[in-house]
């Protein structure tokens, strides 16, 4: 299989459901499992690794078709990228975990709470919606994988980074930029396409939110375009006890453009949920 990374020091690979997953586990404590973005890599959380796991066990991981993990060119669907995380758990023997996800990772934990609840023992919902897409959205990821088996993975940064990142960051900010653009860069073309359409097939997750029973953080950001605060706000509706933070100046990837505020929401839903005041 072609290979458009190299893997890093940190790279560690697991056998899961027939593909390679490249994982990266440092840390004691509380599980916290990190799903990235579309179409990002576990890379994506590098500032959240340094800053969380002095006390908490983070977990990272390339999903199926992004980074240094296999890429098929198949099928993909959420359910199946729920599969590959729950294996990954197996693998690792961690039976219950806090899970973040920003934006896709976001739409694959609703996928996972609905197959797995047991598995769940806290919530993260960053920058995501419940909402299927509209009937233009389904067109536009039809039209965006065209553009991706075209073109290549540099169409699709040109396409994202705008809607990924604020317009301040990306005046002003070159290196997150690049970072951003490398990451997207990196990816097969199979692993793109795979990803729009599992989000393309995605259900109403809508029906979902009154059947949460964990504990449940929901965090937006101010100048989210493509999940803006609203669909936040409907999610907090829905979920019984969810709770809400809005980050200020922020775009889509919060956790990048405003880590301190992501972290601090972390560690202190994190340390409210296990009853752990340490650190
Ligand atoms: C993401 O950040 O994962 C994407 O913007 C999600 C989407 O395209 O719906």
């Amino acid at each position: 299989m072609v290979r458009t990374r190299q893997p890093t020091e940190q790279t560690v690979q697991a056998r899961i459901n027939g593909i390679s997953l490249a994982y990266h586990d440092q840390g004691r404590g509380v599980p916290l499992i990190f799903l990235h973005a579309f179409p990002l890599n576990r890379s994506m959380w590098v500032e959240q690794e340094q800053a969380l796991s002095s006390r908490f066990r983070v977990v990272t991981v390339d999903l199926r078709g992004h980074g240094e993990s296999d890429a098929p060119l198949w099928h993909y669907t959420l359910d199946q990228a729920a599969d590959d995380v729950i294996g990954l758990l197996d693998h690792l023997s961690i039976r219950q975990a806090v899970f973040v996800g920003l934006s896709m990772g976001g739409y694959i934990l609703l996928a996972l709470y609905r197959r797995y609840a047991d598995r769940v023992r806290g919530l993260v919902l960053a920058n995501t919606r419940a909402q299927a897409d509209s009937i233009e959205g389904r067109e536009g990821r039809f039209q965006m994988a065209q553009t991706a088996y075209k073109t290549g993975p540099s169409s699709i940064a040109d396409i994202m980074i705008p809607k990924l990142l604020s317009h301040e960051t990306v005046h002003t900010k070159p290196e997150l930029v690049g970072r951003v653009r490398a990451m997207i860069e990196g990816n097969q073309v199979s692993g793109i396409a795979g990803d729009l359409m599992a989000m393309a097939e995605r259900p109403d997750f809508v029906p979902l939110l009154k059947q949460i029973a964990c504990p449940t953080q929901i965090i937006a950001s101010e100048l989210d375009l493509p999940t803006p605060p609203a669909d936040a706000q409907l999610m907090a509706d829905g979920i019984p006890g969810a709770r809400l933070a809005i980050i200020p100046g922020a775009g889509h990837l919060s956790n990048l453009e405003r880590p301190d505020q992501f972290n601090e929401t972390i560690r202190t839903f994190v340390s409210d949920v296990t009853g752990d005041a340490s650190g």
